[in-house]
């Protein structure tokens, strides 16, 4: 392997539209109806009831990520962006800007209340109103996502059980989707209360305005989670849920909407836990960590948040060298790569909540267009990744390629990790080798010739490696420095963290 470092840069060719944004940008909503007669009083004293029973003055504090769904848009290669060059790169700390003037209306959910007259009105204006929400991530990753939101201005995010918690306004819940790399979606806290039947589910459903955010011309989705709920069927509570939302949207509009569990326009997320129920609104759609860019191919490919919070977690430098000797189809050095350039996570894909009612398109371009400003055009940080499989290269090479950069910006080689060599005297080495199932036992020799190979050639590199296998530092006669508990996926797994002085390798020796 060599150590010269090629020019890198971005592919920088214009596109002539935004097939994503026309793709996904919902219809005008409907306004809602007259009611009268018995209906009429029934709604209105749900209403009062409503309005005696949400209190929204709890976060749950433990949200499961719900499942998602795959669908055929996934594959599709999203359309070109519109970068222009600029001089600085990754955004750093700001704060949101204030809500645009045309943003959603009020929900039950937010901290300050609407006024009343203006309940139902789908197209209500209200000026930085600020929402409760709720970021879940892989679990470990929590600390590192809030430092995230921090960073990016969200001052009171905190972490919680598997996500962080926040308030903020609606320009700030776009601002996560598109520049979050840890988070898993963004949801908006609409209803909570204490539940003790199905029938309170019903309720709460029902009385929350949904019609602010969709009606009968979206299609929905409802998923359900809980944490120690002693309710006996969260199939039913789900179902309780979805009817709670369609027959109000019913009443209030005279159409309920269609129910799509595989690409559904709103989707809504129900939350149980021990005595209470919240409902909130799914502002992502498919899950964050698909950015847009990959090719289903690769072995047992890490997930992108997941490859964003190892990088964080090693405290990679940007403008370090970074080297993946496991690299599959290039997960995590591909992220790296946009970590660099300062490419948000979430530029090229579509969001949930552009197919909402209300979506400002405009505001949301501008704030799209100011991300795009920021993205530096050229790399000059070593970024390399081996495989020993030839169809593992080939993949992230395509893969590098539909996350238009350019072929110079990552060295993608065929090698044997036991003997690539550093490409710098100093760096991070970040990684995540075969485990669990996958590795027979006649490969642990892997291990040791591996370690050989880090001992004797990257003393001054920070070597980081995610493993379900609980016992790798010993196979490597390491040991760590730290040893982080994360979650890939359903795997229990540790990130280990070694420092490479060549003390470490005398004192193995002795
Ligand atoms: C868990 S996968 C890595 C997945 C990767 N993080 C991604 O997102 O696609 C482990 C990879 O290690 C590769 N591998 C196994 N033994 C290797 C060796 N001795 N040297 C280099 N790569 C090896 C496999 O081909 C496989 O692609």
């Amino acid at each position: 392997m060599t150590t010269s470092q090629p020019k890198k840069t971005l592919t920088l060719k214009k596109k002539s539209s935004d097939a994503t944004e026309a793709s996904t940008s919902g219809r005008p909503g409907h306004g809602p109806r007259k009611r009268s007669g018995a209906r009429a009083r029934l709604v209105a004293q749900r209403e009062l009831t409503r309005r005696k029973t949400d209190t929204f003055d709890t976060f749950e504090a433990e949200l499961a990520d719900a499942p998602t769904v795959d669908t055929s848009a996934d594959t599709a290669r999203p359309a070109k962006p519109e970068w222009s060059p600029a001089a600085e790169r990754a955004p750093t700390r700001r704060r949101p800007a204030t809500d645009h003037p045309s943003q959603h209306a009020a929900t039950s959910g937010v901290v300050r209340r609407p006024r009343s007259d203006a309940r139902n009105s789908p197209s209500r204006i209200r000026v930085a109103e600020t929402f409760r929400v709720f970021t879940p991530c892989p679990h470990g990753l929590e600390e590192a996502l809030a430092a995230e939101l921090n960073a990016l201005g969200f001052d009171d995010a905190v972490a919680d059980r598997a996500g962080c918690r926040l308030t903020t306004d609606w320009s700030g819940i776009l601002r996560i989707n598109l520049y979050s790399r840890l988070a898993t979606r963004v949801l908006v806290q609409v209803a909570h209360r204490p539940v003790n039947t199905e029938n309170d589910i019903l309720d709460l459903a029902y009385n929350t305005p949904w019609e602010r955010w969709f009606g009968a011309e979206q299609t929905l989705r409802v998923d359900t989670s809980a944490i120690r709920s002693p309710m006996q069927s969260l199939q039913y509570c789900n179902l309780r849920a979805k009817d709670g939302i369609c027959d109000r949207l019913r009443d209030k509009e005279g159409q309920r909407p269609d129910i799509d569990t595989v690409r559904p326009d709103a989707r809504v997320h129900l939350f149980l836990d021990e005595t209470s129920a919240t409902l909130y609104l799914d502002t992502s759609g498919e899950s964050l960590f698909k950015r847009g860019w990959r090719l289903d191919k690769g072995e047992a490919p890490i997930r992108e948040n997941l490859a964003a919070g190892l990088l964080a977690l090693s405290g990679w430098d940007p403008n370090a060298p970074l080297l993946d000797p496991f690299c599959g189809s290039g997960t995590i050095i591909i992220e790296a790569a946009w970590i660099a350039l300062g490419v948000p996570a979430g530029i090229w894909r579509p969001f949930a909540f552009e197919r909402l009612r209300n979506h400002d398109d405009r505001h949301w371009k501008d704030i799209k267009a100011e991300a795009r400003a920021r993205i530096a055009t050229r790399l000059d940080t070593p970024l390399v990744g081996c495989d020993l499989n030839p169809a593992a290269i080939d993949a992230a090479k395509q893969n590098l390629d539909r996350a238009w950069l350019t072929p110079d910006t990552i060295r993608f080689e065929v090698a044997d990790a036991r003997n690539v060599l550093p490409p710098a005297d100093h760096g991070w080495l970040v990684t995540n080798p075969p485990y669990g199932e996958r590795l027979e036992d006649s490969d642990d020799d892997l291990w040791w010739q591996w370690s050989q190979n880090l001992k004797q050639n990257y003393s001054n590199w920070h070597v980081n490696i995610i493993s379900s296998d609980l016992e790798l530092p010993q196979k490597l006669r390491l040991k760590p420095r730290r040893r982080i508990p994360l979650h890939n996926g359903a795997l229990d797994c540790r990130l280990f963290v070694f420092d490479m002085v060549k003390e470490s390798y005398r004192r193995e020796k002795k």
